[in-house]
């Protein structure tokens, strides 16, 4: 039995754009209706931070109405398969939804930071949220108010887990990346990486992503349909040892 491999994926909006998460850059996306610079900069915040709430508070009530799909459900069993054999699945997200969690994936490395997750800006407290967040909140912790912003990442602001990202990047067999434009640095610097690390690398999305020529292997399509077909032939690979 060989060494079960590990394997590292990076996801985007992609994948849970059939679960009702709108995209960022298709037509229709989010910031073809929104503008990123006066809703996800630290200064847009500082500006006017009710009208930052307000996008949050909208984006999380349609997340806790939303489900897991298909694609989803299959990388927690790749997860759970791979584990079983010794093997390891790096899963690491740009999205802030925790669709992956609800699916059953257990270790997942949110980049961008959690929609469900508040940061008092005071003592910078990390809390978990379902609700709406407001200037009025007190923190719990310092119990100032006024200071409570969502725990996510910024245009202009530093991306989380940055090693500990690049160090799972670096022991990974193949590089995977799913539902993701490969317009965000330094996400989209990570198939770089890998090849510049002579690791395979395979992208997964609905059409050719800004990066797609510096891919190895591809599986166009929605992402209910191509991951689970990409998971299956995975474990059957897996299983032949
Ligand atoms: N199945 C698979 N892929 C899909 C589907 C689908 N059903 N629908 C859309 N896609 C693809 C699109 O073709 C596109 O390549 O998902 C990708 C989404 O790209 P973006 O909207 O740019 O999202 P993402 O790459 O995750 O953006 C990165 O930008 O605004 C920031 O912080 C935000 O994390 C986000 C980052």
């Amino acid at each position: 039995m060989t060494d079960a491999p590990t394997l590292f994926v990076l996801t985007g909006a992609g994948i849970s754009a059939e679960s009702g998460l709108g995209t960022f850059r298709d037509k229709g996306g989010i910031w073809s209706k929104f503008d990123p610079m006066k809703l996800a900069t630290p200064e847009a915040f500082a500006a006017d931070p009710t009208h930052v709430h307000a996008f949050y508070n909208a984006r999380r009530q349609n997340l806790l109405a939303a489900a897991p799909n298909p694609a989803h459900a299959a990388l927690a069993r790749l997860e759970a398969a791979l584990e079983e054999a010794g093997g390891r699945l790096h899963l690491v997200t740009q999205n802030i939804d925790d669709l992956h969690e609800r699916a059953g994936s257990r270790r997942v490395i949110h980049m961008h930071g959690e929609l469900l997750k508040a940061r008092c800006l005071h003592c910078e407290e990390v809390v978990e949220t379902r609700v709406d967040l407001s200037t009025a909140q007190a923190c719990g912790a310092c119990g100032r108010a006024g200071g409570m912003r969502p725990h996510v990442v910024w245009f202009g602001e530093i991306p989380l887990f940055m090693d500990e990202i690049e160090t799972a990047l670096l022991e990974a067999d193949l590089f995977v990346a799913i539902g993701t434009s490969g317009s965000v640095y330094p996400a989209a610097g990570y198939v770089g990486l890998a090849r510049r690390a002579g690791i395979p690398t395979h992208e997964i999305n609905l059409e050719p992503s800004d990066n797609a020529h510096l891919f190895d292997g591809a599986d166009y399509g929605p992402a209910s349909e191509a991951v689970p077909v990409f998971v299956e032939r995975m474990l059957a690979e897996l299983r032949e040892g």
